[in-house]
Parts: structure tokens; C-alpha cells; sequence
């Protein structure tokens, strides 16, 4: 998703903003651009296509100057070209964009009627033009800002300059994230902390409705209200060599294997031989968990996945019951809430504009409490709720999510314990489950031992089409996550069902050229699976089964392959058969040569709706 990185400095910014964008290409994006104010003169250099091209346009023409914004566009309004790409000009005015303003065709059409031309297709050049205009009528960069936001509606992060306040750059936020990088003798605006990491770890994160004013000497922040007010500054724990890629081809891979101490990390100081310690979910947590009587998980992509295991779990083990819903359709309908239900929001950036809107929707629908599960401790999703379980998975690069969704898992396995246990859980019952928790890491590990296997496998995969995927109970959702995780990589068409709803409609689909992936873990519907696995093999379909232990498979695979692995216990198997899932996918896509890190039309954080 877009990108902004903004600098007040003495030295010349171009290659700090250059360095900046290049640290959030990771977020998706389909053009790039700069602009940096130098006595008096905007110079800009924008291109569509990777910061390299960008780069290279500036490197054959660069030019000095301490003040500057930075932009990476995920395209929404209009096409990826030069023309559309950040930072817009207007008069003595250039603006970066992070959202989507829903009002600009209204205002678009007024200064048009006031004989405004505009350049791009997009709804940020509106905002550019107001800017302007107001400046020029006499008002500060900061004043002109503050007035054009009160117009706007959508969401907006943006950083705006202008030729006639060098060395200021002013910022503002509503539905999307600013923050602030605190520098000595200079300052910093980035849309997250990983494009400031390289030039300071003080962090201040604006509040919804903030305006910022930077110069080198000063920051300052201006509430909804339009006085000064204080923000915290945090110190960043991430660290430049968190997004170095190593010894691995793809981030996506590294991260794959990052997972058993990602979830190892998830788990530590949370779960001791009697089951989940005290309080893990926040001061007041236990006490505010055992008053649940049914909970609403919203999240989406993976992180809705996640939360489908979850309601496998938490309904089987502590009885409650549970709705999962994506947040896009969750937020616009009118949800019944019974009285004393959780809302859990899963999120790995927290910054999900669905996700956000949904849990901020919440609020007024009178649940008992927030509880978010996320990856990004000073993310909005994590400021705004009243409990909170943070994954440890550490930055996740790749846009297919891979260890943010198996320490969700870890996460809310912790979860459904606590809930089991303060239902009465039988003791043994819930002694199994906190070892086969605690299992978790070394299990993944070992299914990562089968990436050879998994090499030859996705030979099968390369040239086809098309793929089912199906799995029954707990293991449907990591089907569906086997699924997505093909399809946003590879561009193989790719879809999941419950291995039961095959013979209602999409066994018309199987023949010879339509690979059927099953995971088939040991547990009561085995024999269930086995059964609808045949009717595939009766079409000819070619199987790929992922198979627990030793259990026979009666052949079922006369045509593809059965690969063993161990899934660790009933309880935890849906984290370890989704490590197989992800590798394949991996392969499948590194195969076919397409851009795994950073796959076509995707991005990583969605801040828009
Ligand atoms: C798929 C993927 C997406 C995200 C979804 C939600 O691999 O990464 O489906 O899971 O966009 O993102 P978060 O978890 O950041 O809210």
C-alpha cells in the first residue's frame, strides 16, 4: 500500500527519502516519486514502476535541498503512470497521499469551475489545489492544511511542502498512519516506522485528526481542536537487520522458517505447565474474559483464516459460542450483539482500514470489550482496544502473510485455553492442550524439514490452471489459507472447500488436468475426508494429500502423492499442516518466476477501505 517519508534536514534529503521509500517497498506499490524544495524551486522526479527507476531518474539529474517529500502509490484513483504518481504539484504547493478522499470529485468540479487544471486522474491533486490557494490567499502552510482537512472525507495521511515556507513540512491524519521521526538537528515524517528506522528510532505517533508542523529545530502537534498538544516519543525496537533477507532467495521464505521462533517468541512468559499465566491479555484481562459469553472475531485475508480456526476451537473447548466475520461486510451490516459478547479484532499491522473501521463501528454496538490480536504494537487496532494479545512474529516483509499468521494462531491458542480453563475445562483435557501449545514451535519445525519433498511437488502445480484445496473442520480454514496463499503468488486460480460440499457442485470441476490438495490429519474425520477424496480419484483427479503419521491413506492417491508429517496433536495440527501449504505455494510461484515478495496488484498493509 503507499508509502510517505518526509525530511526537514541540513544535509540534502533526496537519498534519505530514496533510502525511506526503498525501506517500505515491501508495503506494494506501482510508482514512486520525490520532491524537494530548494531555494525557493520544487524540483520532482516521479516514474511508475520499482524506487530503482525513480532512483535512477534522480541519479542522471540530481538535485540539492533540505526539505522534501517521498512517495510510493499503490494505485486507487487512475491507472500507475508518471502523471498519477506522488508528489502532486499545484501552484507553489507539492503533497503526498497516503488514503482515499470520497468527496474529491465535488471538489474537483469546483476548481475546475474556478478554471483549475488538473494534471492526474487522482482525488490527492484536489487537495494540492485547495492548499495552494489558500496560501496564497495570505494563510501559513499549517493554517491552509488545517483548513483543507476539515473539508475532506475519506481518509488521509498526508505531508505537504511548500516554495514559500522552506524548511517546513506539514503533516496531517484521519484513518491512515503518520508518524514522526525525531532526529537531532532534523525531523522526519514516515506512513511507518520501518521507512525512518535507518535515520532515527524516536517515534512519535499522530493521533487521529492531528496536524504536525516539522522544521529542523521543532515538532509541532496540533490536536482535532486546533491547540499545541504533547505526544509521547516511543523508541523503536525495530532494527535495521529485522528486514535484511539473509541467506534466503525471497523474504516470503525466510520468513517460512522464521516461524518456530516466531511462535516461540508468541508463547514465551504466556504459557507455564498450569496453562496461560495470569493476565497475559492486559491489566484486567482474566477478570473481563471470564464474564464472555460469545464472541465476534473481525479480521481479514489470513488474518480472518486465523480467526475460523479459532471459532474451531474455542467452540469445541470452552463452549462459547463464536461468529467470524470480514470486517468489509461486518461493518456495514447491522450485527446482532447478545449481551456479554468479546469483540476480537486480528490484525498483523493493525492498521487494516477495514479492520479499523469495524472494531471503531464496535463501539457503539455495546459489546463487552475489545480484545485486538496483532503484530504492531503502537498500531491503531492495538491503541484502540481494551485488551490486547500482541504477536511476536516481528516485521513481516513478504505480502503474503506466513508467521503473522501462525503466531495468530499461537495467540489464540492462548486465548482458547484461558476461555476453556475458566470454563472448566477437564484438567487432563486442558494439560494436553498446554503441552501440545508448547509443542508448537518444534512441530513446525519439523514440517519445515519437508521442503524437499514439497520442491518435487510443486512440479505438479507449475502448469495448471487451476486448484482445489479441501479440508474438513478445523483444517477447512487452513485450506483456505493454502488457497490464498497459491493464488496471490503463483496467479494459479485457487479455491477451497470443506471436503463434505464437494459432491454439491464443485466435483463437476475434477479431471485429469485439476490437482485436488487435501490436508488429512489424523482426528475424527479422517475417514469422512478419505471417503470424499475418493470420489476425486473416481474422476481421475491427481491428489496431493498431506497426510498425518502413518494413517493409511488406502491409495487414494493413485495419481500425484501422499506426503507424511507429523501435526503435533489435534489441537495445534492446523499451524503445522499450514507450514506444507505455504511451502508449496513458495515453490509453485518460484517456479513459475513471478515476483513472490511483492506479488501483482497486492499490498502488504491495506489502508484503504
Ligand atoms: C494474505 C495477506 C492478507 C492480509 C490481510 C489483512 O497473505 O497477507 O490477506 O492477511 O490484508 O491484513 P492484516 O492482518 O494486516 O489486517
Amino acid at each position: 500500500m503507499c508509502g510517505i517519508v518526509a525530511a526537514v534536514a541540513q544535509r540534502d534529503v533526496a537519498p534519505l527519502l530514496i533510502a525511506g521509500l526503498k525501506a517500505l517497498e515491501y508495503r506494494g506499490y506501482d510508482s514512486a516519486g520525490i520532491a524537494v524544495l530548494d531555494h525557493g524551486d520544487v524540483h520532482r522526479v516521479r516514474a511508475k514502476g520499482k524506487v530503482r527507476e525513480m532512483e535512477s531518474l534522480y541519479l542522471a539529474n540530481p538535485f540539492p535541498g533540505g526539505t522534501g517529500i517521498a512517495h510510493t502509490r499503490w494505485a486507487t484513483h487512475g491507472v500507475p503512470n508518471e502523471a498519477n504518481a506522488h508528489p502532486h504539484t499545484a501552484g507553489n504547493v507539492a503533497l503526498v497521499h497516503n488514503g482515499i478522499i470520497e468527496n474529491y470529485a465535488s471538489l474537483r468540479a469546483e476548481l475546475q469551475a474556478g478554471g483549475h487544471v488538473f494534471t492526474s486522474e487522482t482525488d490527492t491533486e484536489v487537495m494540492a489545489a485547495l492548499i495552494s490557494e489558500r496560501v496564497e490567499s495570505g494563510m501559513s502552510l499549517r493554517e491552509a492544511v488545517t483548513a483543507t482537512v476539515r473539508g475532506l472525507e475519506g481518509a488521509y495521511a498526508i505531508a505537504v511542502v511548500s516554495s514559500k515556507e522552506p524548511g517546513h513540512v506539514v503533516g496531517a491524519r484521519h484513518g491512515a498512519p503518520l508518524l514522526v521521526g525525531v532526529g537531532i538537528g532534523e525531523h522526519f515524517l514516515g506512513s511507518d516506522a520501518q521507512a525512518l528506522i535507518q535515520v532515527t528510532n524516536k517515534i512519535i505517533y499522530l493521533e487521529e485528526h492531528d496536524v504536525v508542523e516539522i522544521t529542523r529545530d521543532h515538532v509541532q502537534i496540533y490536536g482535532r481542536d486546533g491547540k499545541p498538544v504533547e505526544r509521547a516519543v516511543h523508541e523503536s525496537e525495530l532494527s535495521t537487520d529485522a528486514v535484511e533477507r539473509g541467506e534466503y532467495r525471497h523474504y516470503m521464505q525466510k520468513e517460512i522458517f522464521e516461524q518456530p521462533r516466531a511462535v516461540a517468541d508468541t508463547l514465551e512468559a504466556r504459557i507455564g505447565p498450569n496453562g496461560v499465566l495470569p493476565n497475559i491479555f492486559g491489566v484486567g484481562g482474566d477478570e473481563l474474559l471470564a464474564k464472555v459469553k460469545g464472541l465476534h472475531i473481525i479480521a481479514c485475508g489470513t488474518s480472518y483464516h486465523a480467526g475460523l480456526v479459532a471459532k474451531y476451537w474455542i467452540e469445541e473447548y470452552a463452549r462459547l459460542p463464536v461468529n467470524v466475520e470480514v470486517a468489509s461486510e461486518y461493518r456495514y451490516r447491522e450485527a446482532v450483539v447478545p449481551e456479554g459478547t468479546l469483540f476480537v479484532a486480528i490484525s498483523q499491522s493493525g492498521e487494516t482500514a477495514d479492520t479499523l473501521a469495524a472494531m471503531r463501528e464496535s463501539r457503539r454496538r455495546g459489546y463487552l470489550g475489545t480484545l485486538a490480536i496483532c503484530n504492531v504494537p503502537e498500531s491503531s487496532v492495538v491503541r484502540e482496544a481494551d485488551l490486547k494479545l500482541m504477536t511476536r512474529a516481528g516485521p513481516e516483509i513478504g505480502v503474503a502473510s506466513t508467521k503473522a499468521f501462525t503466531t495468530q494462531l499461537a495467540a489464540l491458542g492462548l486465548l482458547t485455553l484461558q476461555l476453556a480453563h475458566q470454563r472448566g475445562l477437564d484438567g487432563e483435557r486442558h494439560a494436553d492442550l498446554a503441552s501440545q501449545l508448547q509443542r508448537m514451535p518444534s512441530m513446525i519445525e519439523k514440517a519445515l524439514e519437508l521442503e524437499p519433498q514439497i520442491i518435487e511437488l510443486a512440479e505438479h502445480l507449475i502448469h495448471r490452471q487451476h486448484a482445489l484445496f479441501l479440508g474438513r473442520g478445523v483444517q477447512y480454514p487452513v485450506a483456505m489459507e493454502g488457497a490464498l496463499k497459491l493464488k496471490e503468488i503463483s496467479y494459479i486460480h485457487a479455491e477451497a472447500y470443506a471436503a463434505g460440499e464437494l459432491k454439491h457442485g464443485p466435483l463437476a470441476l475434477v479431471d485429469e488436468d485439476m490437482p485436488v490438495i487435501a490436508v488429512a490429519p489424523n482426528g475424527p474425520l479422517l475417514d469422512k475426508l478419505k471417503s470424499n477424496l475418493q470420489e476425486v480419484r473416481a474422476r481421475g483427479g491427481e491428489l496431493l494429500v498431506f497426510a498425518d503419521g502413518e494413517a493409511s491413506m488406502d491409495g487414494n492417491a493413485s495419481r500425484g502423492a501422499i506426503l507424511r508429517m507429523d501435526g503435533g496433536g489435534e489441537f495445534i495440527a492446523p499451524a503445522v499442516f499450514t507450514v506444507p501449504m505455504q511451502l508449496l505455494a513458495y515453490h509453485v510461484a518460484v517456479l513459475r518466476g513471478t515476483d513472490v515478495d511483492q506479488p501483482r496488484n497486492l499490498a502488504k498493509s491495506v489502508t484503504v477501505e
